[in-house]
């Protein structure tokens, strides 16, 4: 019974500490429903589950451990036995409820079987992930191989039911093998699907898959904030038209081709005709201009009052053949205006010699040459004088707008005075410093640039070297990647040439293809790739068929190229997956029609 009383006295104590412990923590309870912050929210499990499943634990526990006490006092069902198994019930429940389960698992299996339980499912999720990742490998890596191979990959409804992807969320989602299998096979099913009726070779305009999900523009301009700035810059200066902004445009565009003189002026049209003007070419006068340009150049000669005479042009280069035009010279040309068609120099030396010999005037029609050099030289120093392009799809732009380089100081004079209203002092120097008498001392033009197109194109100057090398690098890719391509040849320059790369034509061999070059036009659009054509050679426009009387079959080279050629899009922001797309675009169209 010692033994007894002892055990006895340690329950007291025991219960009195426990009875103490039950107040502090009930305290703590109290303190954490006046406190939402402090309240332990058990997921997945109702609050009144909660109640039930807490007391129902807390009941077994109170019954064994009065069972416990009764088995210890040796007096079961004893009057104080009852009251000390009430008291350890009422203890329990109490601590039963204090606890709560801390899962739906826990709440209905116990919280060791809910352990394992959790240890089983981590187990299952690890090796459904693994199977996932390993999946989606396999997904990414046939979807690479059909890129490679020009399979686009297309969701479609697969007999009556439409495909699901085989992704690795589709993985996860679906369970078991069962799900796995089918996603397989319903893979299988588009792989197929997509081999059939979307073979690669088959161009968009046959019923392929476009190459392109959207259009590749021709040309993007790449103007900024710079731009922006320098404009309202302008707006705000409170000088509008040709003022200082020309007159630093003029500076550095003589630095960048270093040439004696730079005019701005209206466009690369009005420049030329300047330029005839100060050559002195007039009525009566004759001209010689490639068969294969843009009407400009020869509309310039027109208004100068003079004739032009059409020159035949080089094989694969399409640029003014010299001999031609040796063989066009008659007694009243007084100039050659040689084109540096796409960016490619012509062959100036050797026009430079005929000029020489025949007392001419050599002019650049440098509109695409910004960036050409020759031998050493930039464009717009290679003759007398050049007049470049700052048209908005142009290397440079100022939305319109031109500059004409001359070496030759009387020429600068004259073209300064012409190019607005022949005033002997031209509108930046009729600025807010006071007036000054001006005088027409000639025949003149408005043909001025303002100094908003010249702020413009002055912010792009920091930029032109970086765009230029981007342009050539895109000329080379077309180049390497086109060598692989039967029937398509990009145009060539001469030797000692370097392009600007402003335009990338390509000549089509026609006998190889059994659709003609504005039909390859119209399959390109369908595949997304935007196009152009330089140039339909003049004898093939009406006006001068027609009204000056050119005839097509005199100009073999240039007429015969302008049914075969096209342009490729170039610009700096091209990117190289987008020269590669165009590459495909066209291989697959010259591959599938050709005889
Ligand atoms: C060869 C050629 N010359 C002249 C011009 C006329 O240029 P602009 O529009 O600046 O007058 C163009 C236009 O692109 C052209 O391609």
């Amino acid at each position: 019974m010692g033994g007894d009383g002892a055990a006895r006295a340690a329950l007291r104590a025991h219960l009195a500490l426990a009875r103490l412990a039950l107040r502090a923590r009930a305290g703590a309870r109290a303190d954490r429903r006046a406190d939402p912050r402090l309240r332990r929210p058990v997921q997945g499990v109702p609050a009144r589950g909660r109640r039930r499943a807490a007391h129902a634990l807390g009941a077994r526990q109170a019954d064994l451990s009065a069972r416990a006490l009764a088995g210890l006092s040796g007096r079961r069902g004893g009057r104080r036995a009852r009251a000390a198994s009430r008291r350890r019930l009422a203890l329990h429940v109490r601590r039963a409820r204090a606890h709560q389960p801390r899962s739906r698992d826990e709440l209905h299996h116990g919280a060791a079987r809910a352990a394992r339980r959790r240890r089983a499912r981590g187990r299952g999720a690890r090796r459904a992930r693994a199977r996932a990742v390993r999946v989606a490998r396999a997904g990414r890596l046939a979807r690479a191989g059909r890129r490679a191979r020009g399979v686009r990959a297309r969701r479609r409804v697969v007999r009556g039911r439409r495909a699901r992807p085989l992704s690795r969320a589709g993985l996860q989602a679906g369970r078991g093998h069962d799900r796995v299998r089918a996603a397989a096979r319903a893979a299988a099913r588009r792989r197929r699907w997509r081999i059939e009726v979307n073979a690669p070779g088959r161009p968009a305009c046959e019923g392929g898959t476009p190459i392109r999900d959207t259009l590749l523009p021709f040309f993007r301009p790449a103007l900024g904030t710079e731009e922006e700035e320098a404009v309202l810059g302008v707006l705000r200066s409170g000088w509008l038209t040709t003022g200082p902004q020309c007159e630093r445009f003029e500076a550095a565009f003589q630095k960048l081709v270093d040439a004696r003189h730079a005019i701005t002026t209206s466009s690369c049209t009005t420049g030329l005709h300047l330029i005839l003007h100060a050559a002195g070419v007039g009525a009566g006068d004759e001209v010689i201009v490639p068969a294969m340009t843009f009407p400009a150049t020869a509309n310039a000669v027109l208004h100068a009052g003079a004739l032009p005479v059409l020159a035949d042009v080089l094989p694969g280069r399409l640029t003014i053949d010299p001999a031609a035009a040796r063989a066009a010279i008659g007694p009243r040309t007084r100039a050659i205006v040689a084109v540096h068609l796409a960016g490619w120099p012509a062959e100036m030396d050797a026009l430079r010699e005929i000029a020489a010999a025949h007392g001419l005037a050599l002019v650049e029609d440098a509109a695409h040459a910004i960036g050409t050099r020759y031998r050493g030289r930039s464009a717009g120093t290679l003759g007398d004088a050049a007049s470049f392009s700052f048209y908005a799809n142009k290397n440079l732009t100022t939305c319109e707008g031109g500059m004409v380089t001359t070496e030759r100081d009387d020429w600068a004079r004259r073209i300064r005075v012409a190019r607005l209203h022949g005033l002997d002092v031209d509108a930046s120097r009729r600025d807010g410093r006071g007036y000054r008498h001006w005088e027409a001392v000639a025949l003149g033009w408005k043909y001025n640039l303002n100094d908003l197109q010249a702020a413009l194109g002055l912010a792009q100057m920091p930029k032109l070297g970086a765009w230029q090398t981007r342009r050539v690098a895109i000329d080379r890719r077309y180049r390497a990647r086109l060598a692989d391509v039967p029937g398509v040849e990009p145009l060539r320059g001469p030797d000692g040439g370097e392009t600007s790369a402003h335009i990338f034509p390509v000549l089509l061999d026609t006998a190889r293809i059994r659709i003609d070059r504005d039909a390859v036009l119209e399959a390109l659009l369908a595949e997304n790739v935007g196009v152009g054509v330089h140039y339909r050679a003049l004898p093939l426009h009406r006006f001068f068929r027609d009204d000056l009387g050119f005839r097509a079959e005199d100009f073999p080279v240039a007429t015969g190229a302008s049914h075969r050629t096209l342009s490729l899009p170039i610009f700096p922001t091209l990117r190289d997956d987008e020269v590669d797309q165009v590459v495909a675009a066209l291989d697959r169209i010259v591959r599938f029609y050709a005889r």
